[in-house]
């Protein structure tokens, strides 16, 4: 019998032909998240699902789903889906991790630049009919050129961010769970702690997944030890950094800038605070939207999905242990 298949969103079509040459599928044929309740009872009765990484895939969902096999998100992050329940009923989940990594590094330089140099607000300035004459300290900002960069979680992300901030004459610091001997060759960061990185760093981004060690890593008394001149950049998982520290650190006037594509709620909702602010630039979670690289995280998700369903090792499974069983 051929395996049933749930799509949680309408993806590329390249994707969904790889499904349906070996599955019959299902989907959620919309740009909008499919509601959880309609998840829970189509996940009851799938062998696999493709998800992305707004839907919650909770320990319930799991357990409810008596054949599933393959969970596969169509991200690199996965702090979504309850990896212990998966690992437990032999679910298999996977990611996609590596296509995406220049596209999100472009977009984390991105926001590195403009919350640094405040592009944001100098274009709302412009469009709103402000601009009245050139002044020698109209909207003045950070150097990026030759800045102190730190970076917290030099994985692939992290590490391609910081091949371009080579390019801009940066100095390069990192913190990791573990030294990367290899990039400290290779970039030239040097490794740091947390509070030495923060307290030395002109520009911080963040690179490290969200689990249970990271969520608030990034909190009052860390944006404390930040330099008043400071930028926040974070493309990684808004929970890693608390925001209601972040906003008061901004309002205040304690670091100088923040450029944010993640939030610990998504969509951020339109009564929050962060929107009041002049020095946050504010990104809707674009940092892999690029066409070619979403199609490939697509194609990527269907392949390991099909893979996991017709008895092959997925490339990219995030819980080996489910595999075994
Ligand atoms: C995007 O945030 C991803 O994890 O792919």
């Amino acid at each position: 019998m051929r395996p049933s298949v749930y799509i949680c969103r309408s993806i590329a079509q390249e994707a969904i032909s790889l499904i349906a040459q070996c599955c019959d599928y299902r989907i959620w044929n919309n740009d909008q998240p499919v509601p959880a309740k309609i998840l829970e009872e189509e996940m009851k009765k799938s062998d696999g699902v493709l998800t992305t990484l707004s839907d919650q895939v909770n320990a319930a969902f799991i357990a409810g789903a008596p054949n599933l096999k393959i969970i596969s998100n169509m991200a690199a992050g996965f702090d979504n889906i309850d990896i212990g329940e998966a690992t437990t009923k032999g679910v298999m989940v996977t990611n996609t991790p590596g296509i995406l990594t220049n596209t999100t590094a472009d977009l984390a330089f991105a926001l590195i630049l403009a919350a640094s140099r405040r592009l944001m607000e100098a274009e709302k300035f412009l469009r709103n009919g402000q601009w009245q004459a050139w002044e020698p300290m109209l909207l003045t900002g950070q150097d990026v050129y030759g800045a102190t960069l730190g970076i917290i979680g030099l994985g692939q992300i992290g590490s391609a961010v910081a091949r371009r901030a080579k390019g801009f004459n940066m100095n390069l610091i990192y913190c990791n769970r573990k030294r990367n001997y290899q990039a400290e060759a290779e970039l030239g960061a040097r490794y740091a702690n947390l509070r030495e990185l923060l307290s030395l760093s002109d520009i911080v981004s963040v690179h490290c997944p969200l689990t249970r060690e990271t969520k608030g890593l990034i909190s009052y008394g860390e944006l404390a030890v930040m330099k008043p001149t400071a930028v926040l950049i974070n493309t990684a998982r808004g929970g890693v950094v608390d925001e209601d520290a972040l906003y008061e650190a901004l309002a205040n006037r304690h670091i100088f800038a923040a450029g944010l594509d993640v939030f610990s709620e998504e969509p951020l909702p339109l009564d929050n605070p962060l929107f009041k602010l002049p020095n946050v630039a504010l990104l809707p979670h674009i940092g892999s939207a690029s066409i070619a690289t979403r199609t490939k995280m697509a194609i990527m998700a269907a392949s390991d999905l099909v893979a996991g369903l017709t008895g092959k090792l997925p490339r990219n499974l995030v819980n080996p242990e489910s595999y075994k069983r």
